[in-house]
């Protein structure tokens, strides 16, 4: 089966069209620090406008406990939208009550309105089938059909994703196609050197992409927090930094999987460990297997990957025709410790062939480094969507679109 996409919903004027998108933005005292999402939402939300529907804005932001809290409101993110479509967008206080409805029966042809945080409702990410069907229903009554193009929000079996999208006539948006039509390509041939770079902090939030990709790619880069694991798989002491035991032995069946293969699993030469974990540290450069050699010793903590390291990753990345990455080399939040992941951000932008960038911490260090969206070939605005996706994972909210 294939995505129903817009053209299959007809003819939208005057229809009341919700639209779920994913517009949970990173905030700091009220204020967006990556409107990356919101943006992403565009070209679907003017395709509607520009068609006259009467536009229902939907989404998530955080994890709120099913009850409206005011840090969480998507007020901010109504007003951002309204300065980017360069129109005036109506915000409504709740998601299904009076202020929603009123809001949605004052829309004009091609007007459009946010709706508060779906999450201030339990319905919403509820266990049980009968409340998230409840929730949609309720939800159902604000529009004549759904456009579904929450990307990062596919993943997750809610009431907006899943439910609701039986409920009425649905389709993917814009921003689901084109997000799908990445991944495809990086999942069916894609164009090799193939190489696949994972950072991030927990070895075990990757560990269903590395199982799943080990097959289908020619090199697998390792950096970020989870490095530490797999130094120690081989044998090295890593001090204080941040280890999984847990893991060990999975990380060492993935390393003899990888000789097996003839897949080159391409570990860190070098490493910066600091005094201990904050911006202005102390810190030093050293080989990946004299981590305790450093004057802090035992209580060291690796916050980066080395100078030599990262320009090893460069020239691997450079040489690929295909990159995805997913986690950032170091605490790229502290300058002292960003030098990893801005190389490895450097050599993406350089690839002659498609560089995708994986969401969440990944794309929002490649902005916060100073990097613009159009230097890769792809930013996705899903980070758990788009590695489930190539864990190979079934998705609810893509299947109930007609993906299979
Ligand atoms: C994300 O940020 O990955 C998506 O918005 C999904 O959010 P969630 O992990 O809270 O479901």
């Amino acid at each position: 089966m294939t995505l129903r996409t817009l053209d299959t919903l007809g003819s939208l004027e005057g229809k009341r069209v919700i639209v779920r998108c994913d517009l949970n933005v990173p905030l700091r005292d009220g204020i967006i620090t990556d409107d990356g999402r919101v943006r992403a939402s565009l070209p679907t939300l003017n395709a509607l406008i520009n068609a006259g529907a009467r536009v229902v804005v939907c989404s998530h932001l955080g994890r709120p406990d099913g009850a409206p809290d005011p840090q969480y409101s998507l007020e901010p993110v109504a007003q951002r939208l309204s300065e980017l479509l360069g129109a005036p967008v109506a915000f409504a206080r709740d998601t299904v009550g009076e202020s929603a409805k009123e809001a949605v029966a004052s829309l004009d042809d091609g007007g459009v309105v946010v709706i508060e945080n779906l999450r201030f409702n339990p319905g919403e990410t509820a266990k049980d089938d009968a409340a998230r069907g409840a929730f949609a229903a309720e939800l159902a009554k604000l529009g004549d059909v759904l456009v579904s193009d929450g990307f990062g929000v596919v993943h997750r079996k809610q009431a907006s994703v899943y439910e609701l999208a039986e409920l009425l006539p649905s389709a993917a948006g814009l921003l689901i196609a084109a997000e799908l039509d990445v991944l495809d390509r990086l999942t069916e041939n894609p164009e090799r050197p193939y190489a696949v770079v994972l950072g991030g902090s927990k070895v075990s939030d990757k560990l269903g992409v590395i199982s799943h990709l080990l097959p289908r790619v020619d090199k697998i880069l390792v950096g970020g927090g989870m490095l530490f694991t797999f130094l120690k798989a081989q044998g090295h002491a890593v001090a204080s930094s941040l280890l999984e035991e847990d893991q060990l032995e999975t990380v060492r069946g993935y390393i003899a999987e990888a000789a097996e293969r003839g897949v080159e699993l391409v570990l860190p030469t070098d490493v910066v460990v600091a005094a201990s974990f904050g911006a202005d540290a102390a810190h030093e450069v050293v080989a990946a297997d004299a981590i305790e050699s450093t004057p802090f010793g035992a209580s060291g903590i690796g916050l980066d990957i080395g100078p030599e390291t990262a320009a090893h990753f460069g020239e691997v990345i450079r040489e690929s025709k295909t990159v995805f990455w997913n986690g950032p080399m170091g605490v790229f939040e502290f300058p002292a410790f960003a030098a990893g992941t801005k190389t490895v951000a450097q050599a993406l932008t350089e690839v002659d062939g498609l560089s995708v960038v994986g969401g969440g911490d990944s794309a929002a260090a490649v902005r916060q480094l100073g990097f613009s969206d159009d230097q890769f070939g792809h930013i996705s605005t899903g980070g758990g969507a788009s590695l489930e996706f190539l864990e190979g994972k079934k998705l609810p909210g893509l299947e109930v679109l007609g993906w299979a």
